[in-house]
């Protein structure tokens, strides 16, 4: 089990909205991830792009017009509506939304929307004013009541001038939305998946705090790999440079103590727990209210008290538990004594020293161990990667 767009057909509508611009970049994204895209335009689209500019991009034909006799679609006029996994109209404009609400056939890109048995993933694209228009609602609300995924718009700045509601959402987010569907059914679907991330920061006064190098980067990637097999992820974020990623939920939290709390709160109704942050093990005893001076001393003292161990004092019942132990010497002994003293299901020991591995690196090199003995070495992977094994053991387990 990997990313779920590979090797899957996804058919990308694109409709005469100016947002198609970034409908190339999508396409992009989406061949890239390892998907087999065929692109439909509508004649508005072609107004804006050519159909090389996607099948360059896609190394497949381009769909432009259903009455096309090179066309696949002039042998077998539903061709792309049962060949594909997944149908993302984006952008799609409040003229794609209302034909595809009712039932309109007469272009290649209704006549999929129609006929195709495959999930649909609509991005609205259009001035806010259009979009906020009691016929564009009730379109889309008639979408969504027969199962289609709306996402978006986003609000912002619009092509017409206007803020408001109707900005196709970001290509990398609508990636996103298309291995939510995919992965929808997976082997962790009705699961909920709470992942801890980034390095918690301990305040000292009110500018000055002890934290440390953790990035977050393995946290976020774990909780995308849940999400991506059909689990309600939960992030439980120590603060990090990380965007929210697109339909998880992030509980942000700055000390020890909060993720504690934070942690101990979500875990009520899940069903594992992956402590990938760096929790501070002290916190200075007493925070100065007001911003400490220099003095003349040379030296200076803080009085540290122990953190609580989050992981350790969590759980039992039929929570999976699985931590990570980042190491510089002895890797793997000092991993096993912590999958012990803790409790733990399973712990991925890493080296932090090497460099292709540990902090703010988009790859790892980790070592698996088990409550029952079982050693997993896994080789150079990305993060996302990572999080795909480990939750392959987490799903033995449940
Ligand atoms: O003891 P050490 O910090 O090396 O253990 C690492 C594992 O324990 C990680 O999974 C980390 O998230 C977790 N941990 C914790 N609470 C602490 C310290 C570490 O849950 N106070």
């Amino acid at each position: 089990m990997t990313d779920p767009l590979v090797g899957r057909h996804v058919t990308l509508g694109v409709t005469g909205s100016i947002a198609c611009y970034k409908a190339v970049d999508l396409a992009s994204k989406l061949v890239q991830a390892g998907a087999m895209v065929d692109v439909i335009m509508t004649d508005g689209a072609q107004e804006f792009l050519w159909p090389i500019t996607f099948s360059s991009i896609t190394h497949r034909p381009v769909v432009t017009n259903l009455f096309d006799p090179q066309s696949e679609l002039s042998m077998d006029h539903v061709a792309l509506a049962k060949r594909s996994d997944v149908v993302l109209v984006a952008p799609a404009t409040a003229d794609a939304i209302a034909k595809a609400a009712w039932g309109m056939a007469g272009d290649a890109l209704s006549a999929t929307l129609l006929a195709t048995e495959a999930p649909v993933i609509f991005a609205p694209a259009m001035d806010a004013n259009m979009y906020d228009n009691p016929a564009t609602q009730e379109n889309v609300s008639k979408l969504r009541s027969r199962g289609a995924v709306i996402a978006g718009p986003a609000e912002g700045r619009l092509a017409s001038g206007l803020v408001g509601r109707g900005r196709m959402l970001e290509p990398s987010a609508l990636v996103d939305h298309v291995r939510i569907v995919l992965g929808r059914d997976g082997d962790l679907s009705g699961k909920k998946i709470v992942v801890s991330a980034g390095g918690t920061q301990e305040p000292i006064d009110p500018v000055r705090m002890i934290t440390n190098r953790s990035s977050g980067k393995m946290g976020f990637a774990i909780a995308e790999a849940a999400r991506d097999r059909g689990a309600n992820a939960v992030i439980v974020s120590a603060p990090t440079a990380l965007p929210d990623p697109t339909g998880i939920t992030v509980v942000h939290v700055e000390t020890a103590l909060e993720m504690r709390d934070a942690v101990t709160a979500q875990c009520e109704d899940a069903d594992a727990l992956i402590m990938a942050a760096a929790v501070a093990d002290w916190r200075s005893a007493e925070v100065a209210s007001q911003k400490l001076k220099k003095g003349s001393a040379e030296t200076m003292t803080i009085e540290m008290v122990k953190n609580p161990d989050i992981v350790a004092g969590i759980g039992g019942g039929r929570m999976v538990k699985v931590g990570f132990a980042a190491e510089s010497e002895d890797v793997v002994e000092n991993a096993q004594s912590k999958l012990l003293s803790k409790g733990l299901d399973i712990i991925a020991a890493n080296d932090i020293t090497s460099a292709d591995s540990g902090f703010a690196t988009d790859t790892n090199r980790v070592v698996l161990l088990d409550r029952d003995g079982g050693v997993t070495e896994l080789g150079l992977l990305s993060k996302y990667e990572v999080g795909h094994r480990i939750l392959d053991k987490v799903v033995q387990m449940l």
